[in-house]
């Protein structure tokens, strides 16, 4: 017999077998709920989406109280320790790791389309000397619909792949002109004998050298953040490109908006929150009592807990041990002693443990990337670079998706009830 849910309506003494598939109802199986031939139909109350799912996918799967993190299957651990970030890329977009021709093709294909079109420097010039590296960003993907007018063409298959090639090759170079920008040095074009990473580091950092030598430990470093944060199932972001996609506009019109949702301090911005939170501890004898400000409800741990993990994020595990190898190379980061005395604290404590609330990617990759040398609002930047094929992935999942319609939800409506329009002079 099949897994069914039976409501008792206790209004109509009514009984309704609901069948329930892959652990879930479907919401609109309530509609034929109705107290009364006036009644739409029962329907489900679920603020910031604490219980619904609203998409069949086959990119990402976390267990969250497991702590497992898996790309089509295939472990996060695995992946950070084999992969690149162009071929975990192709893995996330097609569903397969690439053979080897399909791997040289698609990073053949990717880094034809690292330049940006010389009319994008025009208008990243036009933002102030300290505009944020985000909004930077997120303006200048959102331009590009402009100069791809073709990206409308969202059912064509061949489109949509040019798109995707755009999309993953040109996310770097515009992220590190918008770094160049706000330290007012000349943008670097890319260099496309070098490796995904190692180009993006060249198009930051280089200065006056003929090439830019990468240093092998900071490259492999980059490509396993890159890994780590390529993506995450239907987060705040991704949520945001499936919704925007829904009606159909273009990609990076979409991913505008996603990059936007990215932005906020409890989403890609927590790694640049993470660092202001360990500037403002400042040492580790006043741990103590910012905890106890914290348990007082007065801010938050930041790079602590998480929406889906109730265990160890398994990206964090990953992470701190990059941390160690970094920090060989660049020298240790002076703040890296705090957050480790704050994450031993909190791990033994009561308040942390009962809400089940441990590092998360963010705690320990802004400790990486300052001793890199990215200044803190280059963070959220450089978590959007790899998510680009999540979210591409992800949006078209959903166009191809025939159970997808435009992203809709309903509201509970608690305003006032309908009244008469009162003139201005008679109002009190
Ligand atoms: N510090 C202190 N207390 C916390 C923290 C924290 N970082 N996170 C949650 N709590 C407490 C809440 O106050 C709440 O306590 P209560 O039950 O006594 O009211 C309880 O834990 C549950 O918290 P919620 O806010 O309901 O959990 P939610 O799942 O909505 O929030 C979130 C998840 C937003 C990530 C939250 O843990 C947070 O704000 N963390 C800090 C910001 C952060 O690190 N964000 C990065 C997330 S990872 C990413 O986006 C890549």
């Amino acid at each position: 017999m099949a897994d069914t849910l039976t409501i008792t309506d206790n209004r109509t003494g009514k009984q309704y077998d609901i069948p329930i598939k892959d652990g879930a109802i479907r919401a609109t199986d309530l509609k034929q709920i109705k107290n009364g031939t006036e009644d739409t139909g029962l329907i489900t109350y679920d603020p910031a989406f604490m219980s619904t799912a609203s998409c069949r996918s086959r990119i990402t799967f976390i267990d969250g109280d497991k702590g497992i993190l898996e790309y089509r299957g295939y472990p996060i651990e695995q992946l950070a320790e084999h992969s690149t970030y162009l071929e975990t890329a192709y893995l996330i977009l097609f569903g397969e790791l690439p053979t080897d021709a399909q791997l040289k093709e698609w990073t053949k294909q990717i880094m034809l389309h690292t330049m940006l079109h010389e009319n994008i420097k025009k208008l990243m010039e036009g933002f102030q000397y300290d505009a944020h590296p985000m909004g930077v960003f997120l303006s200048t993907v959102g331009a590009f619909s402009t100069f791809y007018p073709d990206a409308k063409q969202i059912f064509d298959e061949q489109s949509r792949k040019k798109q995707i090639h755009r999309l993953i090759a040109k996310v770097p170079t515009i992220a590190a002109y918008a770094f160049r920008h706000s330290i007012g040095r000349p943008y670097v074009y890319p260099d496309n004998d070098l490796s995904f990473a190692g180009n993006f580091l060249n198009m930051l950092f280089k200065m006056t050298e003929l090439k830019y030598q990468v240093n092998p430990v900071l490259e492999r470093a980059l490509e396993i953040l890159f890994i780590l944060h390529a993506d995450h199932e239907q987060n705040c972001s991704t949520s945001a490109m499936r919704g925007i996609g829904s009606s159909h506009v273009d990609p990076y019109s979409a991913m505008a908006g996603a990059a936007a949702a990215l932005y906020g301090p409890l989403h890609g911005g927590a790694n640049e929150a993470v660092l202001r939170m360990l500037n403002e501890i400042g040492s580790v004898q006043n741990i103590p009592g910012f905890i106890k400000r914290v348990k007082a409800g007065e801010g938050r741990l930041m790079g602590f807990g998480h929406r889906v993990y109730k265990s160890y994020d398994p990206r964090a595990k990953i992470i701190k041990r990059t941390a160690d190898q970094v920090f060989a190379v660049t020298g240790r980061n002076p703040l890296l002693d705090i957050a480790l005395e704050l994450e031993r604290i909190a791990l033994e404590d009561e308040y942390f443990v009962s809400r089940k609330l441990y590092p998360n990617v963010d705690f320990y990759s802004g400790l990486i990337y300052q001793a890199m040398g990215f200044p803190v609002t280059m963070f959220p930047v450089l978590f959007a670079i790899p998510r680009t094929s999540g979210w591409i992935a992800q949006w078209e999942e959903m166009l191809l998706d025939p159970e997808q319609k435009i992203a809709r939800p309903r509201q509970l409506y608690i305003g006032a009830k309908r009244r008469e329009y009162v003139a201005l002079e008679k109002r009190s």
